[in-house]
């Protein structure tokens, strides 16, 4: 028998005692042992809660306790549990997160830590949810040189963006429903603002590369400033506003970005509704693969923080792979980039428009008083510079293939 932990008792924390409870004995044939989970840590208690008797506030009864081979940190943030997930790793203890906010600040480190203790940090929950990726590309992929990833990585913002599109929901009212379902950071703010898709885009731009892609140097654009206009051009051109987490590697220039995007029927992130996520993962030899699920949500994440707590148990000992290393990944402005732009502006505008951007397709959605141009292929420079001698404009989206 292993003896386990779990770190944190809300959304993701009770997840994981439910997927462990409801397929316990799955998972003990899997592992290979039973997986009983010893403690549940949390400043709280639940009265009542059919596990409260687990319940401990103090990590020292965990870190102390030598027959917890195995933890699952689902506390989310840096501190404590980057202080926590250290004391755990140095005394031996693999530790298994969906917490990305840690794994994308200290992800290498806790990884070469695991590695001189002969334990593991696993964090497939991290990106995607319940979909696995970060494993496939640490172990199935290795003949490829991966040179692109457009991901959805976000399910709050796809749900958003979804129910706008569709429904014509409010941008205010769907926010709050995604909340009440569970898939909403605390701080709703991380998942509009692109935050979240930037920390995971830089998570799996660090696993490809083996070098550390760092948050603070990835352009995030979220979708606040979305709104139904946008849409109406949307319809018309026949295509989706997704928000869009790009990773490429051109010519050895990295870029990665986080941006509102509008995406083609041919495209096949096209059809990913609602809180799903998806990641479109191109390899020189592969070609395209698309891996596609749950991106949020109780038990979708838990799945995955489980999966890694299994693996853990059939290698106690060992050290899974899949970290890289401390040195910094050198990140190229996102604006140097070329792509096309959806350009609103006023009707008595077209005419400098045209005068300034040439010849572009115009697009009328029925909105009185204004129309769109879809200019031709540049980058965000060369875009801004035009934009600048044009009058004004009402607001411009990107068009990714
Ligand atoms: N808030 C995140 C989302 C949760 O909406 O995708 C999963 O990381």
């Amino acid at each position: 028998m292993v003896k386990a932990a779990v770190l944190g008792y809300g959304t993701v924390g009770s997840g994981i005692v439910e997927v462990i409870k409801t397929n316990q004995k799955l998972i003990d044939q899997r592992a290979g042992e039973q997986v009983d989970i010893k403690y549940i840590l949390d400043l709280r208690d639940f009265p009542g809660d059919p596990y409260e008797n687990l319940v401990v506030h103090d990590v020292q009864v965990i870190l102390q306790d030598p027959e917890i081979r195995v933890i699952a940190e689902a506390m989310g943030g840096v501190e404590p549990a980057f202080t926590f997930t250290k004391a755990a790793l140095s005394a031996g203890k693999s530790v298994c997160t969906s917490n990305k906010e840690l794994v994308e600040k200290h992800g290498a480190e806790l990884c070469e830590l695991a590695r001189q203790n002969s334990c593991s940090y696993l964090y497939e929950a991290s990106v995607g949810g319940g979909i696995p990726i970060l494993r496939p590309l640490a172990t199935s992929l290795t003949a490829d040189h991966i040179d692109a990833v457009t991901g959805i990585l976000n399910g709050t913002t796809n749900y958003i963006l979804t129910k706008m599109d569709e429904e014509g929901a409010d941008f205010d009212s769907v926010l709050k429903q995604a909340q009440e379902m569970g898939y909403a950071e605390r701080n709703p703010e991380a998942d509009i603002e692109g935050h979240d898709a930037g920390r995971k885009i830089a998570i799996l731009a660090s696993i490809i590369t083996g070098k550390d892609a760092d948050f603070d140097q990835i352009y995030t654009e979220g979708i606040t400033a979305i709104n139904p206009e946008d849409f109406a051009y949307a319809h018309t051109m026949k295509k989706a506003i997704r928000l869009l987490a790009i990773y490429r590697e051109k010519n050895g220039s990295f870029f990665a970005y986080v941006a509102p995007a509008m995406i083609g029927r041919d495209n096949p992130l096209y059809g990913v509704r609602d809180v799903f996520n998806s990641i479109l993962v191109h390899g020189n030899m592969l070609g395209n693969a698309m891996f596609y699920g749950a991106g949020a949500g109780k038990l979708p994440t838990a799945s995955a923080v489980v999966g890694d707590m299994v693996d853990c148990v059939r290698s106690l000992g060992k050290t899974l792979p899949g970290g890289w290393s401390t040195e910094k990944l050198p990140l190229t402005d996102h604006k140097s980039r070329a792509k096309r732009f959806l350009v609103r502006i006023k009707e008595e505008d077209a005419a400098g428009f045209r005068e300034v951007f040439g010849d572009c397709e115009e697009i009328r959605a029925g909105i009185d008083g204004e129309l769109g141009f879809l200019t031709a292929e540049m980058d965000e420079n060369e875009f801004e510079k035009k934009a600048s001698r044009i009058r004004e404009y009402i607001s411009r989206i990107r068009v990714e293939d």
